[in-house]
């Protein structure tokens, strides 16, 4: 399997951490040091599925395949405002579809997962060409009223257009079930027949805790790829790490080894984007023509869950 196009789509409202400070009892300096984010970028008239679609429509144009050369849709989402149908049904037709798909539901590690189930339908024959759409507005779960999640995030969208080769080369998954490190709670209708109604509650998050497990478990994940394909973090060109703070990519590079010049970052520009992190990440760094043939790139996300996954490639154009 090989990436043959990315595209992104990020919001068109910026907004800064003095942006913020209007508002909510934080700051510029708090925000940059405990999180390097400096600016997210927030839906306001667009909706998710305007950047959905505008992200997915630009990695098939990439690509150079036309839709219907397309033989899957597979969706990396964790909440939107439909519960059903999935947000693969919704933009479907409005990318110019006619193919089969799914969502999937990882937290911020939907990504990574979803090139694991896009390589093994490859290799079971099911497709050849695949898009692979994460799209996320986890600004939209925060309590806007509280200062300790609705800084972290920002809304995005990233696409990639995958197609049979030899670039992937290897993928570990983990999960450990732990729902009360993070988690969004919907409300659901009553019925006449429920004892207890639990309303919806915005995300809540033991911030500590979910730093200190996403380090270990990420640098865990990593350690376990090289020492399985017999590499060392000089052989890595790209740690692509999904972007939710600086410091626990510091955090992580503390563990595995590198250079910091090996991370590269997003998270000032964009904040958390969830699942869409990663693909925003790499759309640009190969429109900045950063990438080579044959670059190690090392990929890892971590999220609710717990889940954490990491993968290796070995670019091919
Ligand atoms: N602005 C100002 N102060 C804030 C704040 C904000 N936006 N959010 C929290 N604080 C305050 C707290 O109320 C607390 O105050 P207290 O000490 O008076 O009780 C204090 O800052 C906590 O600071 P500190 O202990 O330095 O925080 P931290 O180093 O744990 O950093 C996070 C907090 C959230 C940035 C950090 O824990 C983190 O990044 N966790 C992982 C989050 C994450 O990645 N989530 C998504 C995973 S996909």
């Amino acid at each position: 399997m090989k990436i043959i196009g990315t595209g992104s789509s990020l919001p068109k409202n910026t907004v800064s951490n003095d942006d913020l400070a209007k508002f909510l009892d934080t700051n510029d300096e708090w925000i940059t040091t405990r999180t390097g984010i400096k600016t997210r970028h927030l839906l306001t008239t667009e909706d998710l599925y305007d950047l959905a679609v505008d992200a997915a429509v630009k990695a098939i144009q990439a690509s150079g395949l036309r839709p219907d050369q397309i033989d899957f849709l597979l969706v990396s989402n964790v909440a939107n405002r439909h519960v059903t149908p999935g947000l693969s049904c919704i933009v479907q037709k409005r990318i110019g579809l006619t193919c089969a798909g799914l969502d999937i539901n990882v937290a911020c590690a939907g990504f990574v997962n979803a090139l694991m189930l896009a390589d093994s339908m490859m290799k079971s024959g099911h497709a050849k060409n695949i898009l692979i759409l994460c799209a996320e507005e986890p600004t939209k779960y925060c309590n806007w009223h509280e200062r300790d999640c609705s800084v972290l995030f920002g809304d995005g969208a990233g696409a990639v257009v995958l197609t049979e080769g030899n670039a992937f080369k290897d993928v570990k998954l983990t999960m450990i079930s732990d729902r009360d490190v993070l988690y969004y709670e919907r409300g659901m209708e009553t019925t006449p027949f429920e004892s207890h109604y639990i309303k919806g509650q915005p995300l809540v998050m033991k911030g500590k805790e979910l730093f200190r497990t996403a380090v270990s478990e990420s640098a865990k994940d990593i350690k376990t790829i090289l020492d399985r394909e017999h590499l060392t973090p000089d052989d890595i060109n790209w740690f692509m790490l999904h972007q939710a703070n600086k410091r626990i990519i510091e955090g992580i590079r503390t563990i595995v080894g590198g250079t910091e010049e090996q991370y590269p970052t997003i998270i000032q520009k964009y904040g958390n984007t969830s699942s869409a992190s990663i693909p925003i990440m790499l759309d640009e760094m190969l429109r900045a023509d950063q990438i080579r043939q044959g670059d190690k790139i090392i990929m890892s996300a971590f999220g609710a869950g717990f889940v954490s996954a990491a993968c290796l490639w070995d670019w091919e154009f």
